[in-house]
């Protein structure tokens, strides 16, 4: 057994008192779980796969949805990840579109390729479906069916995962762990004041895989953003490597996060998103504070439209979403810099 201190934070200067001092959760049975990874294909879910392969926790299967930028481009970027590594995953392309609202992207942040134009193989494979909600309903059926459990890691808005959620209710019972790249833990955003982008892409989804019930690691925006190291540290990692095609891809993903970091006014840092998220997959105990708390999610139009309400006092309901506050960042930037050669 592996435990987990969970520093109240500020909750717990507040006096609210509400919060269990120690989860404890068995780390060896997780880490046998299949795991699949949902995504949209942008600049860090690139980077998120590469820590995955590089880290031992490679997905068995990939699903893909508009986010970042449109479907056909975040599966085409998946795909041409997959083949700079040279490592072969079954990838299921996914939603085109919100359940309610139009489409959003962020190519201003990921370039209008996705990926900040790095450099692409020149073979293109092909994805194992254009269905990635009936590979996600069929796998999570079976895994239910058969007592077992499937961890998903989910770095893109949550349509597809809501959509199976909506066919298939019954599915929840094969999803083991749930983590999650999104919202905020303090309403802080990146896309709006109140809203981080991953959910206000599609806030009605978001809402229905939080009330699932499901156990849930969050990892919010304010948390990646306080996550960087310096950008001469990430040259330092890129120091005396051989040139490869993942170094090569790997710099021009980690170059291009930087200029755009930069460019709002943060400075040369590297900031840790969907990376993060990664490494706490590929390493439960990089965790080291985390917030037990119901979460839903604000669906009126307005200014906190797609804003996550992080509830650690259970009054919204049962406390399954483990809210990331701090994660061990050397041990992070030490998973991220083993996935760049
Ligand atoms: C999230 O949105 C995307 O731009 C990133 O890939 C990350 O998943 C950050 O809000
Ligand atoms: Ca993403």
């Amino acid at each position: 057994m592996v435990g987990w201190v969970v520093d109240l934070g500020d909750d717990s200067r507040s006096g609210a008192g509400y919060l269990a001092p120690v989860e404890r959760f068995n780390q060896a049975t997780r880490m046998t779980n299949r795991l699949i990874l949902d995504t949209d294909g942008g600049v860090d879910d690139a980077q998120a796969l590469m820590m995955l392969v590089a880290g031992g926790r490679a997905p068995d299967a990939i699903t893909t949805t508009f986010g970042n930028v449109g479907r056909a481009q975040a599966t085409r970027n998946i795909l041409d990840t997959l083949s700079v590594l040279n490592h072969g995953i079954p990838v299921h392309e996914g939603a085109s579109r919100p359940l309610v609202q139009p489409v959003i992207d962020a190519a201003a942040i990921h370039g209008a390729d996705g990926l900040g134009g790095a450099p692409r193989p020149a073979a293109a494979a092909a994805p194992a479906s254009a269905d990635a909600v009936e590979f996600l309903r069929a796998c999570l059926a079976e895994a239910a069916a058969q007592g077992q459990a499937v961890d998903i890691l989910a770095i893109g808005p949550l349509t597809n995962i809501a959509l199976v959620l909506r066919a298939d209710p019954a599915c929840a019972a094969g999803i083991g762990q749930l983590t999650i790249m999104g919202g905020t833990v303090n309403g802080r955003g990146n896309v709006t004041p109140a809203a981080e982008f991953n959910i206000y892409a599609d806030p009605e989804a978001a809402e229905i895989v939080f009330s699932a019930g499901l156990d849930i690691v969050l990892v919010p925006w304010e948390t990646c953003a306080a996550h960087f190291v310096d950008g001469p540290a990430v040259d330092d990692l890129f120091a005396g490597m051989d040139e490869t095609d993942v170094s090569r891809f790997a710099r021009a993903l980690a170059d291009h996060a930087r200029r755009v970091t930069a460019g709002y006014g943060h400075g040369d840092i590297f900031r840790f998103v969907d990376p993060l998220a990664a490494a706490v997959v590929i390493d439960p105990a990089i965790a080291t504070e985390m917030l037990p708390a119901a979460v839903s999610v604000a669906l009126a139009p307005g200014l906190t439209r797609g804003m996550t309400v992080v509830d650690p006092s259970g009054r919204l309901g049962p406390k399954t979403v483990r809210v990331l506050i701090k994660a061990d960042l050397s041990q992070v930037a030490g998973l991220f810099g083993r996935s760049l050669r």
